[in-house]
């Protein structure tokens, strides 16, 4: 009934005009749509290849800014090492100096200050064969892997003379098992030294927090037990290898260099600290 009313009503007459318009119009606007629609897509993949033609580029860039300063770094680290062999009849090499500035040592380290050369330890180092008298690396070789560590070591016989002596200063990881059994006044204040220093949580037992933040912070990579540095040492062809007390050694050029203790504390480094010296 009510449709039949408003079927001769104007309301049904302009609802007949409206959708007859849109019938009409409707082909135009479909095309307009796509038309649209492939130039959004046009613009999108274009804008697309120009970020990655610029991303590209500005990788590039910073690989070549990045080449350019290592070339630099190296450049002027070969040129440094050459003056100090040239100056020094008897050479002593420190790697991983960290702060500790030897005066008549050339002090290297990966992140060199200004009064160091750049030299990553695991080499190859541009140094000449048989040409330097000392080797010290104190708190270095955990740093490194263990392969790394035996290319390391490789190096340093290649360029140590006939009669040179290394000396290696590294934590001891068999004190560190050990102390869980070690029921001496001295084991206990060495791990609540090392607990406070290193702001270690208290919830685990004070072995395991030490144990673990040994092998995992300040980037070590593996840590030696003192047959296993033997072995390593041995392995690439070094004899003569003996263990001396922290700061101490038989040779004067060695004794007294260690440092370590000064920025851990005296009593902390002695007791995690083994130390070796080698020959070729
Ligand atoms: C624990 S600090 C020891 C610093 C100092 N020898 C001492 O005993 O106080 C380790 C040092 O080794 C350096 N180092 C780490 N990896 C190295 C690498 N591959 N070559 C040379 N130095 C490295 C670090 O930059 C840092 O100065």
């Amino acid at each position: 009934m009510e449709g039949n009313r408003l079927k001769g009503s104007p309301f049904c007459v302009r609802s007949a005009n409206l959708s007859s318009a849109k019938l009409a119009g409707s082909a135009p606007t479909s095309v307009n749509t796509t038309a649209k629609l492939i130039l959004v897509l046009l613009l999108w993949s274009v804008s697309g290849w120009l970020l990655l033609g610029t991303g590209a580029l500005a990788h590039m860039a910073q690989h070549v800014r990045h080449t350019l300063t290592e070339k630099r770094r190296r450049f002027s680290a070969e040129r440094s090492i050459g003056q100090y062999l040239a100056s020094h009849a008897v050479r002593k090499l420190q790697i991983g100096a960290g702060t500790n500035h030897l005066p008549g040592w050339l002090n290297t380290d990966i992140e060199p200050d200004k009064d160091e050369v750049y030299l990553d330890a695991s080499g190859p180092y541009p140094i000449p064969s048989e040409s330097i008298d000392y080797i010290f690396a104190e708190q270095l070789i955990e740093h490194l892997g263990f392969e790394q560590g035996l290319e390391m070591l490789k190096e340093w016989r290649r360029i140590l003379r006939g009669h040179g002596t290394i000396r290696i200063a590294t934590p001891n990881l068999l004190t560190l098992v050990g102390l869980f059994r070690d029921e001496s006044a001295e084991a206990k204040r060495y791990a609540q030294q090392d607990i406070a220093f290193n702001n270690l949580s208290l919830l685990p037992t004070a072995p395991s927090a030490v144990l673990n933040m040994q092998m995992h912070r300040f980037g070590h990579q593996f840590l030696y037990d003192p047959e296993t540095l033997s072995r390593a040492l041995t392995s690439v062809g070094f004899r003569s290898i003996r263990t001396t007390p922290v700061g101490r050694s038989d040779d004067p050029a060695l004794d007294g260099i260690d440092s370590h203790g000064k920025v851990v504390g005296e009593e902390l480094n002695r007791y995690v600290t083994m130390v070796y010296e080698a020959s070729k």
